[in-house]
Protein backbone atom coordinates (compact mmCIF):
# COMPACT_ATOMS: atom_id res chain seq x y z
CA UNK A 1 0.00 0.00 0.00
CA UNK A 2 2.96 2.54 1.05
CA UNK A 3 4.58 1.30 -2.11
CA UNK A 4 1.85 1.93 -4.61
CA UNK A 5 1.24 5.29 -2.34
CA UNK A 6 4.77 6.37 -2.98
CA UNK A 7 5.12 5.41 -6.33
CA UNK A 8 1.91 6.83 -7.18
CA UNK A 9 3.32 9.97 -5.76
CA UNK A 10 6.99 10.08 -7.54
CA UNK A 11 4.72 9.18 -10.77
CA UNK A 12 2.72 12.55 -10.38
CA UNK A 13 5.56 14.65 -9.28
CA UNK A 14 7.99 13.13 -11.43
CA UNK A 15 5.78 14.43 -14.66
CA UNK A 16 4.55 17.61 -13.00
CA UNK A 17 7.69 19.75 -12.77
CA UNK A 18 6.92 21.14 -16.46
CA UNK A 19 3.49 21.24 -16.32
CA UNK A 20 2.69 22.74 -12.82
CA UNK A 21 5.50 24.89 -12.56
CA UNK A 22 3.28 27.78 -12.73
CA UNK A 23 0.94 26.12 -10.16
CA UNK A 24 0.81 27.69 -6.99
CA UNK A 25 -0.14 26.02 -3.81
CA UNK A 26 -1.29 27.92 -0.95
CA UNK A 27 -2.25 26.43 2.69
CA UNK A 28 -3.76 29.14 5.17
CA UNK A 29 -4.22 27.86 8.93
CA UNK A 30 -7.72 28.80 10.26
CA UNK A 31 -10.29 30.89 9.43
CA UNK A 32 -11.44 32.18 12.43
CA UNK A 33 -7.94 33.20 14.53
CA UNK A 34 -8.12 36.22 13.31
CA UNK A 35 -10.45 38.34 10.80
CA UNK A 36 -7.56 38.10 7.98
CA UNK A 37 -7.19 34.77 6.31
CA UNK A 38 -10.02 34.22 4.58
CA UNK A 39 -11.47 37.36 3.78
CA UNK A 40 -7.60 39.28 3.36
CA UNK A 41 -4.97 37.04 2.24
CA UNK A 42 -6.82 34.80 0.13
CA UNK A 43 -8.42 37.28 -2.01
CA UNK A 44 -4.85 39.35 -2.32
CA UNK A 45 -3.06 36.07 -2.72
CA UNK A 46 -5.16 34.82 -5.13
CA UNK A 47 -4.63 38.13 -7.56
CA UNK A 48 -1.24 38.39 -6.95
CA UNK A 49 -0.24 34.80 -7.99
CA UNK A 50 -3.20 34.96 -10.85
CA UNK A 51 -1.83 38.57 -12.21
CA UNK A 52 1.46 37.08 -11.96
CA UNK A 53 0.42 34.00 -14.24
CA UNK A 54 0.24 31.79 -12.21
CA UNK A 55 -2.64 28.90 -10.95
CA UNK A 56 -3.65 29.61 -7.17
CA UNK A 57 -4.73 26.13 -5.31
CA UNK A 58 -5.55 27.91 -1.75
CA UNK A 59 -6.76 25.68 0.73
CA UNK A 60 -7.61 26.35 4.65
CA UNK A 61 -6.67 23.55 7.38
CA UNK A 62 -8.82 24.84 9.38
CA UNK A 63 -6.87 24.84 12.71
CA UNK A 64 -6.08 21.23 12.16
CA UNK A 65 -2.91 20.47 11.86
CA UNK A 66 -3.81 16.25 10.40
CA UNK A 67 -6.08 18.28 7.50
CA UNK A 68 -2.93 20.54 6.80
CA UNK A 69 -0.63 17.49 6.19
CA UNK A 70 -3.22 15.86 4.00
CA UNK A 71 -3.82 19.02 1.99
CA UNK A 72 0.29 19.08 1.40
CA UNK A 73 0.18 16.11 0.15
CA UNK A 74 -2.78 16.28 -2.11
CA UNK A 75 -1.17 19.27 -3.30
CA UNK A 76 1.96 18.35 -3.93
CA UNK A 77 0.94 14.70 -6.02
CA UNK A 78 -0.97 17.33 -8.13
CA UNK A 79 1.94 19.14 -8.82
CA UNK A 80 3.31 22.76 -7.38
CA UNK A 81 5.77 25.42 -9.03
CA UNK A 82 5.97 26.50 -5.85
CA UNK A 83 4.04 26.15 -1.91
CA UNK A 84 3.37 29.47 -0.08
CA UNK A 85 2.50 28.30 3.44
CA UNK A 86 1.21 30.14 6.87
CA UNK A 87 2.14 27.49 9.31
CA UNK A 88 -0.34 26.01 11.73
CA UNK A 89 1.24 24.85 14.87
CA UNK A 90 4.48 23.21 13.32
CA UNK A 91 2.44 21.66 10.81
CA UNK A 92 4.27 23.74 7.66
CA UNK A 93 7.39 22.18 8.71
CA UNK A 94 7.05 19.08 7.45
CA UNK A 95 5.45 19.99 4.12
CA UNK A 96 8.14 22.31 3.44
CA UNK A 97 10.15 19.58 4.15
CA UNK A 98 8.28 17.32 1.56
CA UNK A 99 8.28 19.96 -1.04
CA UNK A 100 11.81 20.42 -0.80
CA UNK A 101 12.51 17.03 -1.24
CA UNK A 102 10.57 17.15 -4.27
CA UNK A 103 12.51 20.19 -5.16
CA UNK A 104 9.08 22.55 -4.83
CA UNK A 105 10.46 26.45 -3.55
CA UNK A 106 8.93 27.08 -0.22
CA UNK A 107 7.88 30.58 0.99
CA UNK A 108 6.66 31.19 4.77
CA UNK A 109 4.12 33.24 4.14
CA UNK A 110 3.51 35.82 7.22
CA UNK A 111 4.56 32.96 9.59
CA UNK A 112 8.11 31.60 9.66
CA UNK A 113 8.64 28.00 9.10
CA UNK A 114 11.96 26.04 10.00
CA UNK A 115 13.36 25.13 6.98
CA UNK A 116 11.75 26.91 4.57
CA UNK A 117 13.08 28.94 1.45
CA UNK A 118 12.32 31.83 2.11
CA UNK A 119 10.26 34.11 4.62
CA UNK A 120 7.89 36.87 3.73
CA UNK A 121 5.81 38.52 6.21
CA UNK A 122 6.10 42.20 8.32
CA UNK A 123 9.01 43.12 10.34
CA UNK A 124 7.17 41.62 13.52
CA UNK A 125 9.40 42.97 16.10
CA UNK A 126 8.17 46.28 15.14
CA UNK A 127 4.85 45.26 15.31
CA UNK A 128 5.51 44.40 18.60
CA UNK A 129 7.17 47.88 19.33
CA UNK A 130 4.09 49.78 18.05
CA UNK A 131 1.89 47.44 20.07
CA UNK A 132 3.98 48.44 23.20
CA UNK A 133 4.10 51.95 22.06
CA UNK A 134 0.46 51.97 21.90
CA UNK A 135 0.36 50.83 25.15
CA UNK A 136 2.17 53.73 26.60
CA UNK A 137 0.40 56.58 24.82
CA UNK A 138 -2.68 55.60 25.87
CA UNK A 139 -1.21 55.46 29.58
CA UNK A 140 0.04 58.78 29.25
CA UNK A 141 -3.42 59.92 27.57
CA UNK A 142 -4.81 58.79 30.83
CA UNK A 143 -1.91 60.52 33.49
CA UNK A 144 -0.85 57.10 34.51
CA UNK A 145 2.67 56.64 35.30
CA UNK A 146 4.19 53.55 33.40
CA UNK A 147 6.27 52.50 36.44
CA UNK A 148 2.93 52.07 38.81
CA UNK A 149 0.54 50.87 35.76
CA UNK A 150 -1.27 47.78 36.16
CA UNK A 151 -0.94 46.77 32.42
CA UNK A 152 -2.24 43.16 31.81
CA UNK A 153 0.08 41.22 29.48
CA UNK A 154 -1.61 38.50 26.68
CA UNK A 155 0.37 37.15 23.11
CA UNK A 156 -0.44 34.93 20.44
CA UNK A 157 -0.15 31.08 20.21
CA UNK A 158 3.10 30.37 21.25
CA UNK A 159 3.34 27.62 18.68
CA UNK A 160 3.15 30.55 16.05
CA UNK A 161 7.14 31.86 15.41
CA UNK A 162 5.40 35.59 15.00
CA UNK A 163 3.73 35.56 18.64
CA UNK A 164 7.10 35.61 20.21
CA UNK A 165 8.15 38.27 17.92
CA UNK A 166 5.31 40.81 18.77
CA UNK A 167 6.21 40.25 22.16
CA UNK A 168 9.73 40.75 22.14
CA UNK A 169 9.16 43.89 20.30
CA UNK A 170 6.37 45.08 22.97
CA UNK A 171 8.11 43.96 26.23
CA UNK A 172 11.39 46.01 24.50
CA UNK A 173 9.44 49.34 24.64
CA UNK A 174 7.07 48.62 27.77
CA UNK A 175 9.58 47.39 29.49
CA UNK A 176 12.33 50.11 28.37
CA UNK A 177 9.38 52.89 29.80
CA UNK A 178 9.10 51.12 33.52
CA UNK A 179 6.37 48.92 32.84
CA UNK A 180 6.18 45.72 34.34
CA UNK A 181 3.01 43.17 33.70
CA UNK A 182 0.57 42.76 36.41
CA UNK A 183 -0.19 39.95 35.17
CA UNK A 184 1.02 37.85 31.97
CA UNK A 185 -1.45 35.72 30.32
CA UNK A 186 -1.04 32.52 28.32
CA UNK A 187 -0.25 32.69 24.89
CA UNK A 188 -3.46 31.84 22.18
CA UNK A 189 -5.11 32.74 18.83
CA UNK A 190 -7.89 31.86 20.09
CA UNK A 191 -10.49 34.75 20.28
CA UNK A 192 -12.69 33.14 22.95
CA UNK A 193 -10.20 31.56 25.02
CA UNK A 194 -8.49 34.69 25.23
CA UNK A 195 -11.44 36.05 26.82
CA UNK A 196 -12.04 33.65 29.51
CA UNK A 197 -8.15 34.17 30.01
CA UNK A 198 -8.70 37.59 30.20
CA UNK A 199 -11.24 37.25 32.85
CA UNK A 200 -9.01 34.98 35.29
CA UNK A 201 -6.31 38.10 34.35
CA UNK A 202 -8.84 40.60 35.32
CA UNK A 203 -10.00 38.39 38.69
CA UNK A 204 -6.13 38.05 39.57
CA UNK A 205 -5.95 41.50 39.75
CA UNK A 206 -8.87 42.81 41.35
CA UNK A 207 -10.26 44.28 38.54
CA UNK A 208 -7.34 46.88 38.74
CA UNK A 209 -6.66 46.91 35.50
CA UNK A 210 -4.97 50.42 33.39
CA UNK A 211 -4.30 48.78 30.34
CA UNK A 212 -4.00 45.41 28.32
CA UNK A 213 -1.00 44.30 25.42
CA UNK A 214 -3.69 42.30 23.37
CA UNK A 215 -1.52 40.54 20.22
CA UNK A 216 -4.52 41.22 17.58
CA UNK A 217 -7.68 42.62 16.89
CA UNK A 218 -10.01 39.58 17.06
CA UNK A 219 -8.29 39.00 20.64
CA UNK A 220 -8.27 42.44 22.04
CA UNK A 221 -12.74 42.09 20.63
CA UNK A 222 -13.25 39.28 23.30
CA UNK A 223 -11.06 41.15 26.57
CA UNK A 224 -12.87 44.44 25.18
CA UNK A 225 -16.19 43.06 25.80
CA UNK A 226 -15.01 41.85 29.51
CA UNK A 227 -13.70 45.48 29.98
CA UNK A 228 -17.23 46.74 29.12
CA UNK A 229 -18.84 44.24 30.81
CA UNK A 230 -16.66 45.22 33.71
CA UNK A 231 -17.62 49.20 32.38
CA UNK A 232 -13.60 49.52 32.12
CA UNK A 233 -12.59 51.88 28.96
CA UNK A 234 -8.81 51.15 28.98
CA UNK A 235 -5.80 51.14 26.61
CA UNK A 236 -6.01 48.09 24.53
CA UNK A 237 -3.57 47.68 22.06
CA UNK A 238 -4.43 45.23 18.68
CA UNK A 239 -3.21 44.31 15.31
CA UNK A 240 -4.81 43.77 11.56
CA UNK A 241 -6.87 46.71 10.83
CA UNK A 242 -10.08 44.42 10.84
CA UNK A 243 -13.47 45.63 10.62
CA UNK A 244 -13.89 44.68 14.33
CA UNK A 245 -10.45 46.60 15.58
CA UNK A 246 -11.26 49.75 13.32
CA UNK A 247 -14.71 50.10 15.11
CA UNK A 248 -12.91 49.48 18.53
CA UNK A 249 -10.60 52.24 17.76
CA UNK A 250 -13.25 54.84 16.48
CA UNK A 251 -15.12 53.60 19.46
CA UNK A 252 -12.34 54.51 21.72
CA UNK A 253 -12.64 50.89 22.94
CA UNK A 254 -8.82 50.06 21.41
CA UNK A 255 -6.07 52.38 21.40
CA UNK A 256 -5.07 51.79 17.72
CA UNK A 257 -4.43 48.76 15.39
CA UNK A 258 -1.40 47.92 13.58
CA UNK A 259 -2.14 47.77 9.98
CA UNK A 260 -0.51 44.61 7.78
CA UNK A 261 -1.70 45.39 4.39
CA UNK A 262 -2.43 42.12 3.01
CA UNK A 263 -2.07 43.22 -0.57
CA UNK A 264 1.58 44.21 -0.22
CA UNK A 265 2.42 40.88 1.60
CA UNK A 266 0.96 38.63 -1.34
CA UNK A 267 2.46 40.81 -4.10
CA UNK A 268 5.68 40.73 -2.47
CA UNK A 269 5.50 36.46 -1.79
CA UNK A 270 4.28 36.63 -5.53
CA UNK A 271 6.91 38.92 -7.02
CA UNK A 272 9.75 36.86 -4.99
CA UNK A 273 8.37 33.31 -6.14
CA UNK A 274 8.97 34.11 -9.65
CA UNK A 275 12.72 35.09 -8.88
CA UNK A 276 12.88 31.56 -7.06
CA UNK A 277 11.42 30.14 -10.15
CA UNK A 278 13.58 32.42 -12.65
CA UNK A 279 16.72 30.81 -10.60
CA UNK A 280 17.25 33.98 -9.26
CA UNK A 281 18.46 34.10 -5.25
CA UNK A 282 17.37 37.32 -3.90
CA UNK A 283 19.42 38.33 -0.49
CA UNK A 284 17.73 40.23 1.96
CA UNK A 285 19.26 41.98 5.08
CA UNK A 286 17.32 40.37 8.02
CA UNK A 287 16.99 36.26 8.60
CA UNK A 288 15.12 34.28 10.80
CA UNK A 289 16.08 31.32 12.23
CA UNK A 290 18.69 30.98 9.24
CA UNK A 291 15.96 31.83 6.58
CA UNK A 292 16.42 34.60 4.42
CA UNK A 293 13.53 36.95 5.30
CA UNK A 294 11.45 39.50 3.94
CA UNK A 295 10.38 42.03 6.42
CA UNK A 296 7.53 44.48 5.18
CA UNK A 297 6.88 47.77 7.11
CA UNK A 298 3.54 47.98 9.56
CA UNK A 299 1.96 50.86 10.03
CA UNK A 300 -0.07 52.35 13.44
CA UNK A 301 -3.07 53.50 13.29
CA UNK A 302 -4.72 55.47 15.71
CA UNK A 303 -8.38 56.85 15.24
CA UNK A 304 -6.61 59.69 14.61
CA UNK A 305 -5.43 58.92 11.33
CA UNK A 306 -8.29 57.00 10.40
CA UNK A 307 -10.17 60.08 11.02
CA UNK A 308 -7.48 62.08 8.68
CA UNK A 309 -7.97 59.99 6.15
CA UNK A 310 -11.61 60.94 5.96
CA UNK A 311 -11.52 64.62 6.10
CA UNK A 312 -8.82 65.41 3.34
C1 LIG B 1 -0.48 37.03 12.07
C2 LIG B 1 -1.51 38.01 12.56
C3 LIG B 1 -2.79 37.24 12.96
C4 LIG B 1 -2.47 36.07 13.88
C5 LIG B 1 -3.68 35.19 14.14
C6 LIG B 1 -0.24 35.96 13.11
O1 LIG B 1 0.75 35.07 12.70
O2 LIG B 1 0.71 37.72 11.73
O3 LIG B 1 -1.79 38.96 11.57
O4 LIG B 1 -3.68 38.10 13.62
O5 LIG B 1 -1.45 35.26 13.32
O6 LIG B 1 -4.15 34.61 12.99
Amino acid sequence: MTAVVAMATLGLSGCAADSTSTRACVILPDADSGTRWEPGDRPALESALTEAGYEADIQNAGSDTTKYATIGDQQLSKGCGVMLLVDFQGAGVSVAAKAKEQGVPVIAYDRPIEGADYYVSFDNEVVGQLQGQMILDGLAAAGKDPATASVIFSSGDPADGNAAMFLKGATDVLEAAGVTAAFTMEGTWDGAKAGTLFEQAFTAVDGNVDAVLAPNDNNAASIIAILDKNGLTVPVSGQDASVAGLQNVLLGKQWATVYKPFKVEAKAAADLAIQILKGEKPTFEKSNNGVPFLALDPIATTADLVLSLIHI
